[in-house]
């Protein structure tokens, strides 16, 4: 073991602040942004919704990305191995290491769906660029979506195709070409998404969009709405599973963390706002229902195009944005598992290999839920989809999320801590604060509140 730490101790680092910052942000923006979040806002009814997830995301994802960043950054191993090093160097219960292996199960099973979805989005690129939607009505682009996930091979082969792509990069380690791709590609997804925000202010729905989105009526809020919310500003920040705390480990020295941390959260939500208002203008101008769930967003974004000028290509390039994004998050979620199985002694690519079809195994799952196991139901009326695109986000981040916090503001040395935040004593006495005092019991008071009806 100690043989080993030393060995993972000269980890590779991102190449300045600016390629961290993206790194994180290339996890943190994905379909918990462009596909989630609008058709979760859509089933919560709207602006209360927003306003809770927003307040989430300041007070417990803000907060707790800061210390699972910290944990890796202080540690420098695999999640496992740092929370294993960093315990006993605090004289606790080393036993805190099985929350890295929580955070592995917990990503194993966010990829296991996330991979499908994002295939989704390849089967679309292609079918847009090649005009497939182009003059379509949204009751016929719906009926190509029901096909198409009635069609388990066609869907197989889109969920193959993108596993594939995720572990062939994570097989190499985590490239300085993906940094490069990332920094070209994320500001394009910015302004694809600025012209789609654009577009939707001349439409008739974007009024009624406006005011669904940001008129809140709290008596659509109930309890479940809290822990959909809460849950939701875990997963968009892609915190409470180990896998933030995986790309810590790489974050160079003599960087203050707060900043960075904030810049992540502020672009994460803006991307999520700006898709809700594009696509909730279409679902209003079409007469749509806000709460179509999951396939919300792959029929709202078709039915928009269909009509424009050069719709055809702008439709393809938003999904290949959409699909470049996801691409960026699922190699973040692939990570934790495949350096806590190198911390291990596999080497990177058997551990990428060994990984990628484990979840593979489990996304046929996910991919026969939408045809043959569509009525078999695994917990109440959720099938296995529903079950792992749910749980996960919602009850084990924030659980991860929770013992992430605990760790870092109670547990590990705090001398430690403080040179991670890197951000003077003041600033870090303020985020432990706020930790302790705010993160924390919130966190378990909405854990704990289903309990209660
Ligand atoms: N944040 C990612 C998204 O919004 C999902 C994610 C969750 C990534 C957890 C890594 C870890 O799509
Ligand atoms: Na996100």
């Amino acid at each position: 073991m100690g043989h080993r730490n030393k060995m993972n101790q000269t980890l590779e680092r991102w190449s300045s602040r600016r390629a961290f910052i993206l790194a994180v942000t290339g996890a943190a923006v994905g379909l918990g942004n462009i596909w989630r979040f609008p058709y979760i806002t859509g089933e919560n009814g709207g602006a209360a919704f927003l306003l809770l997830y927003v307040v989430f995301v300041v007070l417990l994802g803000l907060p707790v990305m800061m210390a699972e960043i910290m944990i890796g950054r202080a540690g420098r191993r695999s999640p496992m191995q740092s929370l294993g090093y960093l315990a006993s160097r605090a004289g606790r219960n080393t036993g805190w290491r099985w929350l890295g292996l929580f955070g592995a199960f917990t990503v194993f099973c966010i990829l296991s769906f996330y991979s499908v979805v994002s295939g989704w989005s390849i089967d679309f690129m292609v079918h847009a660029f090649r005009g497939s939607f182009s003059g379509q009505t949204a009751p016929q682009i719906g009926a190509y979506f029901n096909d198409f996930l009635a069609n388990p091979a066609r869907m197989t082969f889109n969920h193959t195709l993108f596993l594939v792509m995720t572990m062939a990069v994570v097989a190499c380690g985590v490239s300085k070409g993906l940094e490069r791709l990332n920094n070209l590609l994320m500001p394009l997804l910015y302004l694809l998404l600025i012209v789609l925000a654009g577009h939707a202010v001349s439409m008739d729905g974007f009024g009624p969009a406006m005011a669904w989105l940001f008129t809140p009526d709290f008596s659509a809020v109930t309890p479940m709405v809290f822990i959909h919310a809460m849950g939701h500003a875990f997963f968009t920040l892609a915190v409470g599973a180990c896998a933030l705390m995986a790309y810590g480990a790489y974050m160079p020295d003599h960087q203050s963390l707060p900043g960075a941390a904030a810049a992540v959260a502020v672009l994460d939500v803006l991307v999520a706002l700006l898709a809700g208002i594009a696509i909730f203008s279409v679902v209003f101008t079409q007469g749509m229902d806000p709460g179509e769930g999951p396939a919300l967003v792959f029929i709202t974004l078709p039915v928009a195009f269909a009509d424009l000028p050069m719709g055809a290509f702008w439709l393809g390039l938003f999904f290949l944005l959409l699909l470049l994004a996801t691409w960026t998050s699922s190699i973040n979620l692939a990570e934790p598992m495949v350096s806590t199985l190198v911390g291990w002694g596999l080497k990177r690519p058997v551990a990428a290999l060994v990984v990628g079809i484990c979840v593979w195994l489990v996304g046929l799952l996910c991919v026969a839920s939408f045809s043959t196991l569509s009525d078999f139901h695994v917990i109440g009326s959720m099938n296995f989809f529903d079950v792992v695109s749910t749980i996960p986000p919602e009850i084990f981040l924030p659980l991860g999320g929770l013992l992430i916090a605990i760790f870092a503001a109670w547990v590990m040395p705090q001398q430690e801590a403080l040179r991670a935040l890197d951000a003077g004593p003041n600033g870090f006495r303020v985020w432990r604060a706020v930790v302790r005092w705010v993160s924390i019991p919130l966190v378990v008071l909405l854990l704990i509140s289903p309990l209660f009806h």
